[in-house]
């Protein structure tokens, strides 16, 4: 059975399938540097099979897709259906011909023992219900030289794309006592936390790496705003909570927080994202720092 929480979870991601869907051009554009760096540190290469966690409306399956060509392939995974639906309507667009998907959680993968020469998650690690078992999970499927790779977002402090709406929102809601192990973005933020959660389910040669980068995307504070409290559950679970008259108030807060990330007439976020990489048995292809 699913556990309530999980449940929660994956409801609001199935809200948020379409609102994915909506900006994937967007998204594609400002989490580009995640995709670039989470591949390289997977070290993926032309002829790979690689495992896609949490792929939601279809990053990194899309990029990898053709890096890996014809002669490899990438299985998308996703426990939600409208997130499924959305990244095979985006694959089928594209003529990509090298893609499976599956609906399932990290949790449980219905696939054999070292199916995938590499198992990789762009920012889903971080709602797995059971990080440990969703690791191993990742290690049991990827071959004895494999690699697991796993992005997930720095701290909030570093993330202004996401805080400058929360902080302000935040004073005007009442906020419960925060658990550091519950599913959220930041859960993993913690330098080492991850890394620690891929050594628990026996990797091994297990590397973190800081990614300091940009979110830029062609888009005024409107449309920032407009994306944000549609794509984000738990922006919409807090302006739900708000009344009609706080939210034009909340938004003009909000416009004069963010005000020196749209000094160019575009948007530009610094940001902070970490990509812990390991390996099954740590023999055959050790990253080496640089
Ligand atoms: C922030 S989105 C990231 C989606 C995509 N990888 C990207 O970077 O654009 C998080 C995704 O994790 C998925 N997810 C939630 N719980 C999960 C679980 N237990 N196992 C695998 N994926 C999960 C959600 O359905 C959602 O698609």
């Amino acid at each position: 059975m699913i556990p309530e929480k999980q449940n929660k979870v994956l409801e609001s991601w199935q809200t948020s399938a379409r609102y994915w869907d909506k900006y994937r051009t967007i998204i594609a554009q400002m989490f580009a540097p995640l995709t670039s760096a989470l591949i390289k540190e997977a070290r993926i290469a032309s002829g790979h099979a690689v495992l896609d966690i949490g792929g939601g409306s279809g990053e990194p399956s899309l990029t990898i897709s053709r890096i890996v060509g014809l002669t490899g392939s990438v299985t998308y995974t996703d426990p939600v259906a409208g997130m499924v639906e959305t990244a095979q309507a985006a694959a089928a667009m594209q003529g990509l011909k090298n893609m499976q998907f599956r609906q399932c959680s990290g949790n449980v993968l219905p696939f054999a023992d070292g199916t995938f020469d590499r198992a990789v998650g762009r920012l889903s690690a971080m709602f797995f219900d059971d990080p440990v078992a969703a690791v191993r999970e990742a290690m049991r499927v990827i071959v004895d030289n494999g690699r697991v790779s796993f992005v997930v977002w720095g701290s909030k402090k570093a993330n202004p794309f996401f805080s400058t709406i929360t902080d302000v929102i935040d004073q005007f809601v009442e906020i419960p006592p925060e658990d550091p192990n519950a599913p959220d973005a930041f859960r993993f933020a913690a330098p080492a936390k991850l890394a620690g959660i891929l050594e628990t389910a026996g990797a091994k040669d297990v590397v973190e790496r800081q990614l300091n980068f940009q979110i830029e995307a062609p888009i005024s504070f409107d449309q920032f705003w407009q994306l944000r409290t549609e794509m984000s559950g738990t922006v919409r679970e807090k302006i739900a909570k708000l009344s009609s008259t706080q939210v034009p108030n909340i938004k003009r807060a909000v416009a004069d927080a963010a005000r020196r990330f749209f000094t160019s007439g575009t948007m530009v976020f610094p940001a902070r994202a970490l990509i812990i990489t390991g390996g099954k048995t740590g023999a055959a292809e050790k990253v080496v720092d640089g």
